[in-house]
């Protein structure tokens, strides 16, 4: 018996400010979706809870690059994020927003009891001021170079690079990530939690899973990885942390005189998750309280690794120091997936988005989730793959599991036009299949309250495996050319939808549509756990349905290489790490450059070189000889006749023994691919470009 009366799931509230792509759902939704679709088949009591978190520079930020306001950005988003989860079938009870007036409430109230207990140090500082966009500048407005690493683009919060956790002061050549001036310091007065005096307890509490001397959960059982990154954040010593932020976007800070501030948002979104609870109990008539307050609750926080921190420090010391909460029993987090050898990066277009995925495989969502759940980045990162995608549906779902199910449902067709046969005799091989399907639904169980969703998956395809051995292994299509085997056939297609039939449980929460489907076909209709591990959930003369669906089809390799192909267009539409713009010439600088249109009349390959082409050109004035390094892009013929921008005064050089007079000027894309730049109607040569 679980100690555990009921339980509270959240999964990472995400930012209204973009489309999901599937890095966010391997990273919290889908682990969390599985869980959940578990629990509710035991029979627990659950809540499982998400939302749009809508404050913070994430939204201000995106609402200054798109044009509209914060407001307008979250949402546009929060519907799109609702729907897309939705179209998934991601089962939360409540997909909340934190714009919500309910949520002002109750993190204004939060922030007070806080307040009023004395758990704030109030603390006025010089931070850094944008003069021109007339604001300050914390967190992600401020960009410098990290003092760690050296890259040049850490955030004031983080340096993306190398990890670190930052503080403004701590950038080197900070600027303002608004303007891209240079801030200047100007005194302000915030409301810090000083983590420092926690870290004792909040250690104890990780290390050991001890509270107040009691037993709260066992360390053992939270990942590697996670208490791994709390105890490099413990060693490096707790600082007090601003829970306020000068900002227009987000919840007031609930006291006088803290006009113009609003709370952080590492402090609102969280609370989010309580707020989220409570507008649901309210819909369901249900009292909020005991989930979030009763020591019976087990609290599981799904998020991604970027977030442990605020999950595992900061949000268990709020809670804490309320007083009134029960602090988590594991945060499972996961590490990220990377898509195709490369980081997925929304700003680079550097991914699988799942709205996208939904309109271009609109019957395939437990595809999707099955191949994610097969390479979930539970304990270290992994990587998505198209042609991956591929094999697993054409080898494993449609070879391994729809093959089985389809032959259970054809062969008890046509055997017995679909009534469920009696057993016979159970020879040694049925009783050894039998305890082998026992087995695999006892450790399926096991690895999901381990947060061990990849393995589990595993076992489950198992169960199919097992199935597919067991038809091949007893053959009985041959044994059916013989009258006599009729009562050993029985027994065989007994046990094998017997299989089919556990399948369909244990497979519900992986893949809820294909498991709807087996059960369909099977005529049953069972939403309990507690019946996996029975050999009579299809009785005698049960009727199946005529009708064999196919559960996966092959996907051909055209509609990976479409894909693939819509990746690469991405590549190349980047604008994140475009190279930045060098420092301001002057008009006289400029003018010194002679740019004239010229055509190639002649070209041919240096020997014994790999880039080098001798070309001829005529420039009205003269003609002339200029080396270019293009060819690798260009063969002679393809350029021969082509009109180009020449930089006419460069000072020659000789190059392999040839001289070369002027330059000839081209783009390049960040993958390295050149082109000419032309003018769009016939120039004569010698016509300047100015
Ligand atoms: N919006 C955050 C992110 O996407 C996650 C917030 S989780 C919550 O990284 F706990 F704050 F809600
Ligand atoms: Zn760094």
């Amino acid at each position: 018996m679980s100690k555990f009366q009921r339980y509270t799931v959240t999964a990472a509230l995400p930012y209204a400010n973009g489309p999901l792509h599937i890095g966010h759902i391997a990273g919290a939704y889908l682990p969390a979706d599985i869980y959940v679709r578990w629990l509710r088949m035991k029979g627990e009591d659950v809540v499982f809870i998400c939302g749009s978190d809508e404050h913070g520079a994430a939204i201000t930020v995106k609402a200054r690059k798109e044009g509209l306001t914060p407001q307008a950005v979250v949402d546009k988003y929060h519907e799109h994020i609702q729907k897309t989860f939705e179209r998934f079938g991601i089962s939360f009870d409540i997909y909340y927003r934190t714009s919500d007036k309910l949520h002002y409430q109750i993190s204004q109230e939060f922030f007070l009891k806080l307040y009023e207990k004395g758990h704030f140090i109030e603390e006025e500082t010089e931070q850094y001021y944008d003069e021109e966009a007339k604001q300050f500048l914390a967190d992600r407005y401020i960009i410098g170079t990290c003092p760690k690493c050296s890259y040049e683009n850490a955030y004031g919060d983080q340096c993306e690079r190398c990890g670190a956790s930052l503080s403004p002061s701590e950038l080197l050549n900070p600027r303002s990530a608004l303007s891209g001036s240079t801030p200047v310091l100007r005194k302000t007065k915030h409301w810090y939690l000083p983590l420092n005096l926690h870290e004792k307890w909040i250690r104890t509490w990780i290390e050991n899973g001890t509270l107040e001397g009691e037993q709260h959960h066992d360390p053992e059982e939270w990942k590697n990885h996670v208490l791994g990154q709390c105890k490099s954040w413990l060693d490096a010593g707790l600082q007090p942390r601003a829970m306020t932020r000068d900002l227009d976007w987000g919840v007031p800070v609930p006291l006088p005189e803290a006009e113009g501030k609003v709370l952080y948002v590492w402090l609102d979104a969280p609370i989010g998750y309580i707020s989220a609870t409570q507008a649901w109990a309210m819909q369901k008539n249900k009292d909020w309280k005991p989930y979030w307050q009763a020591e019976d609750t087990k609290l599981v926080h799904f998020i991604g690794k970027d977030n442990i921190v605020f999950h595992c420090i900061i949000f268990p010391i709020l809670l804490k120091l309320h007083g009134d909460y029960i602090l988590p029993h594991n945060v499972p987090a996961n590490e990220f997936l990377n898509l195709e050898g490369n980081k997925i990066s929304t700003s680079r277009n550097w991914a699988v988005w799942l709205h996208e995925y939904l309109d271009e495989f609109p019957d395939k969502r437990d595809v999707l989730k099955y191949v994610l759940t097969s390479i979930l980045p539970e304990t270290k990162d992994s990587e998505f793959t198209w042609k991956d995608f591929q094999q697993r549906n054409n080898n494993e779902l449609a070879d391994i599991l729809g093959n089985f199910v389809n032959r259970v449902i054809v062969l008890t067709n046509k055997y017995y036009n679909g009534y469920a046969p009696a057993p016979d005799k159970y020879y040694d091989n049925d009783k050894e299949t039998i305890s082998e399907i026992i087995r695999i639904v006892r450790r399926v169980d096991e690895l999901i309250g381990e947060y061990k969703f990849k393995e589990a998956q595993f076992e489950v395809m198992n169960l199919a495996r097992l199935g597919n051995r067991y038809l091949a292994d007893n053959a009985p299509w041959n044994l059916a050319k013989d009258p006599n085997n009729s009562s050993r056939i029985r027994t065989i297609m007994h046990v094998a939808l017997q299989i089919t039939a556990n399948l369909s449980i244990i497979l519900y929460p992986f893949l809820p549509d294909t498991a709807a489907k087996i059960q369909r076909m099977l005529r049953i209709d069972i939403a309990t756990w507690i019946e996996a591990g029975r050999m009579n959930l299809i009785p005698e003369n049960h009727r199946i349905s005529p009708n064999a669906e196919i559960l996966f089809q092959k996907i051909e390799d055209s509609v990976i290489e479409k894909q693939l192909a819509k990746l690469e267009t991405a590549k190349l539409s980047v604008n994140d790490s475009v190279a930045p713009i060098k420092e301001n010439i002057s008009y006289e600088d400029f003018s010194k450059l002679d740019l004239r249109i010229a055509t190639i009349t002649h070209a041919e390959k240096i020997p014994k070189t790999q880039k080098l082409l001798k070309l001829t050109l005529a420039v009205g004035t003269d003609t002339r000889t200029v080396v270019s390094g293009i060819a690798e892009h260009y063969t002679p013929e393809q350029i021969v006749g082509k009109q180009v921008v020449l930089l006419a005064n460069l000072a020659p050089k000789v190059i392999k023994g040839i001289e070369s007079k002027g330059m000839i000027l081209m783009a390049q894309n960040r993958n390295g691919t050149l082109a000419f730049l032309q003018p769009d109607k016939v120039i004569e040569n010698g016509g300047i470009v100015s």
